[in-house]
């Protein structure tokens, strides 16, 4: 099938189709970007496959990416921070599998991930952040050992759960994810900065930018306005979803209320004293922005809201993955323009 026969036929196919009216009405703008991205973020039971096409993509990439996986087990070597973990401990505890409905486990459901990647065409797996429900050696252990057996290579940043321990240090999380952070050593590559990196598969770029302190930094900026200035298409891949203007949501940069728990009180959201985002936080949207118009950026793919979402603010694009402690994920499908839909014949 033809992309545009494809495209035209996707609305009317039994699936949810993400195309917006916001995207169609753009695509006279679009066509004047050298990225020239057209989309189609599709869901059929439960798996989600989002493509890609771009005239600067010249050879089909395929990513096996989740997020939110939320592992919750431990063992005594966590005793000592059971208060702080006590609510995770029992969050997602069993969850209905995401094509069965039958009762699972986010354990359960992570091990039948990898193993559908490892026997999947996918040229890497992507995890996108809370893999774990706080640093459990256990399940940081567990998860990792799956990882290496699926023999894929596999890009991860962490989300906000990864590292945090509820109530311990929530007022400064910056300096909270680096205390944890040595514990998520084994999902990171050798020699990576956590914080930001990039990797080229097959021509296209992924940046990865830890945002899940709520933050980033001015060095993660600087490293993101580097990176995505290069003459191949690219992909900005974070934890927490940037909060354009109009978007109340959790998402990085909400203007008006931020996440505190406290053990025993439970979680309630603040409001920031001053109502508005931190400056480099505009900085940092104003630089996606103007890398959408001015360089290769595809979209932005983000997990943390446990939902399948895909929005539009000026010529670029946000996709968010669904939960994936049920076993849930998406294929991300980077194609060539010409390029007909592959990777439709393995058994999801
Ligand atoms: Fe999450």
């Amino acid at each position: 099938m033809k992309r545009r026969e494809f495209l035209s036929h996707a609305g009317s196919a039994a699936m949810v189709t993400a195309l917006s009216p916001g995207l169609l009405s753009s695509c006279a703008a679009r066509e004047k970007s050298p990225a020239a991205p057209a989309f189609n973020y599709t869901s059929a039971y439960g798996v989600q496959t989002l493509r890609i096409w771009s005239p600067l993509v010249r050879e089909a990439v395929h990513l096996f990416a989740m997020a939110d996986s939320h592992l919750y087990e431990a063992d005594e070597r966590n005793a000592p921070y059971h208060p702080y973990s006590a609510r995770m401990e029992g969050a997602y505890n069993e969850v209905a599998h995401y094509r069965t409905h039958r009762p699972t486990t986010p354990a359960a459901a992570f091990r039948e991930c990898m193993e559908v990647a490892a026997a999947s065409p996918a040229d890497a797996i992507v995890h996108l952040g809370d893999l774990v429900s706080y640093p459990s050696e256990y399940s940081i252990e567990y998860a990792s050992a799956l990882i290496r057996k699926s023999g894929k290579p596999f890009y991860y940043v962490s989300g906000n759960h990864d590292w945090n321990y509820e109530g311990l240090d929530d007022d400064d999380k910056t300096a909270a994810r680096e205390q944890w952070m040595p514990r998520l050593k084994p999902f990171y590559n050798e020699g990576v900065n956590p914080l930001m990196y990039s990797v080229v598969i097959k021509g296209v770029k992924l940046i990865f930018i830890d945002d899940s302190a709520d933050t980033v930094s001015p060095e993660q900026i600087d490293f993101f306005c580097r990176e995505v200035r290069w003459d191949g298409p690219s992909l900005l891949m974070m934890h927490i979803g940037q909060a354009f203007p109009g978007h109340d949501s959790f998402y990085l940069g909400y203007p008006r209320f931020r996440p505190v728990y406290t053990p025993g009180r439970g979680l309630a959201m603040l409001s920031k004293a001053d109502g508005s985002h931190e400056p480099q936080i505009e900085r940092f949207f104003a630089e996606v922005l103007r890398a959408s118009r001015e360089t290769g950026l595809l979209a932005t793919v983000v997990g943390h809201e446990h939902d399948i979402r895909s929005e539009e603010v000026e010529n670029h694009r946000q996709f968010v993955l669904p939960f994936g402690g049920n076993g849930s994920y998406t294929d991300i499908l980077l194609l060539p323009l010409n390029e007909s839909v592959p990777y439709t014949g393995y058994e999801k």
